[in-house]
């Protein structure tokens, strides 16, 4: 069958991952979380102390890029792809508030995006790839096949982010989760480098009110006429 890549973008926890895993296993594609490549250079600067409080280094982390490696190994148990740093498996890392709190700021340097543009497209040459981003179909893939633009309010978003993290066990109040949702769009949406923005030709789905399954026979359905 015909192998096409499907680029999925949005505002922060929209529940991109959570269908764009659902298609990649349904369609034996590959799933690339693009935002897990910007949160482990993100965790990398604030191991090497670059980022300490608010002050932000940016010129050591730039120094420093060469010796970054971002990659992802399959774990046959969760049924997805794990990020790793320099070979660490850093999953469960990158996910916390406090990553969350400096990933758009990292997200805006020029020279991160470079690199990570650059790997994310080598990771989709041979297509069959569904990856969910910022800039997926704006600047990784502009010819994508089919690409989808995922919305829902800052609340539900909030409220579906803040049940994941108490999941986890971190101690985090709703209204510091809404806080990082809404700074996180208002820099994500205004940086000089690979805006987020909606393309032109992307499909615009707004999930507030549509339950999972919902959601993934919707976009399979639109899948499914792409290929
Ligand atoms: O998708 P996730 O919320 O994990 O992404 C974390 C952050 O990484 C985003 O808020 C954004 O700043 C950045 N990002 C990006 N471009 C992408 C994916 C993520 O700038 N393609």
């Amino acid at each position: 069958m015909n192998k096409i890549t499907i680029a999925i973008d949005g505002y922060s926890s929209t529940g991109k991952s959570t269908v764009a895993k659902q298609i990649a296993k349904y369609l034996g594609y590959v799933y690339v979380d693009s935002g897990a490549m910007y949160r482990a250079i993100t965790y990398f600067a604030m191991q090497k102390g670059f980022i300490n409080n608010d002050d932000f280094n940016k010129e050591a982390l730039i120094y420093n890029l060469p010796k970054v490696k971002v990659s992802f190994k399959f774990n046959e148990d969760l049924g997805f792809a794990e990020v790793y740093l320099n070979d660490v498996n850093i999953e469960n890392d990158i996910r916390t508030l406090a990553v969350s709190n400096f990933v758009s700021k990292v997200a805006a340097v020029s020279e991160v995006r470079e690199q990570l543009v650059k790997q994310q497209q080598q990771m989709g040459e041979n297509k069959g790839v569904v990856m969910d981003g910022r800039d997926i179909g704006t600047v990784v893939f502009p010819r994508a096949e089919l690409k989808l633009f995922m919305t829902a309010s800052a609340e539900k978003r909030a409220l579906r982010r803040y049940d994941e993290l108490i999941e986890r066990g971190d101690a985090v109040s709703y209204d510091d989760v809404l806080k990082n949702v809404q700074e996180r769009d208002y820099i994500d949406s205004n940086r000089k480098d690979s805006p987020l923005i909606k393309a032109k030709d992307a499909i615009e789905i707004d999930n507030s009110n549509l339950s999972l399954d919902e959601q993934f026979n919707k976009i399979l359905q639109l899948a499914k006429m792409t290929i």
